[in-house]
C-alpha cells in the first residue's frame, strides 16, 4: 500500500497505478514469478506456442461467459480487439453495413483512435480530427434513444462500462445491464464490457458484471490488474463473437509473451483466490460505511460517495485537483475522475489497519479544504 519518493517521503497509495496494481507495490509471489521467467525466455511472438498464453486462456475463460482469449499489451487494445471483432462478426455473417458501434457519455475506453471515438468524452477527440463515422454517442438515461440505435439495422454493438471508471466512478444498476442484455440479444447486436478498470477482483468479484447474473456480455475487454502492473490485456468473447477472427485477421507482436503470462498467471492465482475478494468486499464495506460519516461531517466538501466496491469515489465540492494536493500533504495518494471526483483506488489486500489511516488522512484534507472554502468565503 506504500510508496516512498525521492525525498525518502512515504505515502499510502490509493492511486495504484490508476486501478492497475491490485496486489500492491512490490508483491513478493509477481517479483518471484517475474524473476524466474526472466531467467528463462523473455519474447518470442505468437507464431510459436506459449505454454503461459494456454494457462492464462483457460483459468480466465473457465471463471467468465468467454471461450477464447486474445492477449494483448494494453486494455486499448484489448478495446480495439473488441471492436474489430464487433464488426467482423457482422461482416462474416453477410452484414457487412452493421458498423454503428454506440457508446456513452462519461465513458472511457483508451487513446487508440478507435477508442477515442468509442469514448464518451469529446475532449479525447480534440485536435484528433472529425470522430469517425461509425460510433454513436448517446446519454446513460436516454433510455429511449439506446432502444432506437440498437434497433438499427446498421447496429454493430454497444460498449459499455459496468463501472465507468475515468468518468467519476459511476456504476450501472443490474437493472440497467439486464435489459441492455434483453434488447442486444433481441435485436442480434454484440454487447461489449469494458472491465479493463472495474474487472480483475476491482469490485469485490472477479468481474464486475458477475455481480448481475444473466448480464454476461459476448465480449469483454480487461487489462490493468490482468499483469498487476506488468503491462498486459486481453478481450475475451465466445465462440460466436469471434466467428470472424480467423487466422491472420489481427495479431501482436508483444502481446502475450511469456514474461507477461508469467506475472499475469501468478497474479490471476492472487486475485481469484477467495480471501482476496472476501478482503476486498470488506474493505469496500467498510469505506463506504466510513466515507457516509465523513460526508456527514463535511457536506461543505464532500458531496456524494460513489462506485462499486473499491472503485471509490467522491464527488467533490472544491475542485478534485485541489483536494489531491491536500491529500498528499497529508501522504495519501488519490486519482483523479470526471464529474469533480477523487478516487480512492487501493490494493485488494488492504488491511482493516490501513482503511483507517486512509480516513484518518482523508478527514485530514477535508478539514484543510473547509479553512480553504472559509477563507475564500471571507
Ligand atoms: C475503462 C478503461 N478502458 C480502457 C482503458 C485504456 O487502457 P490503457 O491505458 O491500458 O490503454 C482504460 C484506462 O484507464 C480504462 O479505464
Amino acid at each position: 500500500m506504500w510508496l516512498t519518493d525521492t525525498g525518502g517521503r512515504r505515502y499510502l497509495d490509493c492511486v495504484q497505478g490508476i486501478a492497475t496494481n491490485a496486489l500492491g507495490h512490490a508483491h513478493p509471489k509477481l517479483i518471484k514469478a517475474l524473476v524466474e521467467q526472466a531467467k528463462k525466455v523473455w519474447h518470442v511472438a505468437n507464431i510459436f506456442q506459449i505454454p503461459g498464453q494456454e494457462e492464462l486462456g483457460r483459468c480466465l475463460t473457465d471463471s467468465c461467459f468467454a471461450d477464447l482469449a486474445f492477449f494483448a499489451n494494453t486494455g486499448s487494445e484489448a478495446v480495439e480487439t473488441a471492436l474489430k471483432m464487433a464488426r467482423k462478426y457482422h461482416a462474416v455473417a453477410g452484414q457487412p453495413e452493421r458498423v454503428d458501434i454506440i457508446g456513452f457519455a462519461g465513458s472511457f475506453h483508451g487513446r487508440t483512435y478507435a477508442a477515442i471515438n468509442a469514448s464518451g468524452n469529446p475532449a479525447y477527440l480534440d485536435g484528433f480530427g472529425p470522430r469517425l463515422p461509425g460510433y454513436v454517442q448517446l446519454s446513460l438515461s436516454d433510455e429511449a434513444g439506446l432502444a432506437d440505435a440498437i434497433a438499427r439495422p446498421t447496429t454493430a454493438a454497444v460498449i459499455v462500462e459496468p463501472v465507468q471508471g475515468e468518468g467519476g466512478a459511476r456504476a450501472l444498476s443490474g437493472e440497467w445491464l439486464l435489459e441492455l442484455r434483453k434488447m442486444t440479444r433481441e435485436h442480434g447486436v454484440l454487447l461489449i464490457y469494458d472491465e479493463v478498470q472495474c474487472g480483475m477482483g476491482r469490485t469485490g468479484k472477479l468481474f464486475a458484471h458477475q455481480w448481475f447474473e444473466g448480464a454476461e456480455p459476448d465480449i469483454m475487454a480487461i487489462a490493468k490488474a490482468l499483469g498487476s502492473g506488468f503491462p498486459v490485456g486481453a478481450c475475451l468473447a465466445t465462440d460466436d463473437a469471434a466467428r470472424g477472427m480467423t487466422v491472420g485477421t489481427h495479431g501482436t507482436t508483444f502481446g502475450g509473451n511469456p514474461l507477461a503470462m508469467a506475472v499475469a498467471l501468478t497474479a490471476f492465482e492472487e486475485i481469484s483466490c477467495t480471501d482476496t475478494l472476501a478482503n476486498a468486499q470488506g474493505a469496500a464495506g467498510n469505506f463506504v460505511e466510513r466515507l457516509e460519516t465523513l460526508r456527514a461531517n463535511y457536506p461543505d466538501v464532500i458531496a456524494e460517495i460513489r462506485g462499486k466496491g473499491l472503485l471509490i469515489g467522491l464527488k467533490l465540492i472544491p475542485g478534485n485537483r485541489e483536494f489531491m494536493a491536500l491529500a498528499r500533504n497529508h501522504g495519501l495518494l488519490v486519482a483523479g475522475g470526471g464529474e469533480n471526483c477523487v478516487r480512492l483506488l487501493p490494493s485488494l489486500l488492504i488491511t482493516t489497519v490501513e482503511v483507517g489511516e486512509v480516513m484518518e488522512r482523508l478527514e485530514a484534507a477535508c478539514e484543510d479544504a473547509r479553512q480553504i472554502i472559509k477563507e475564500i468565503v471571507r
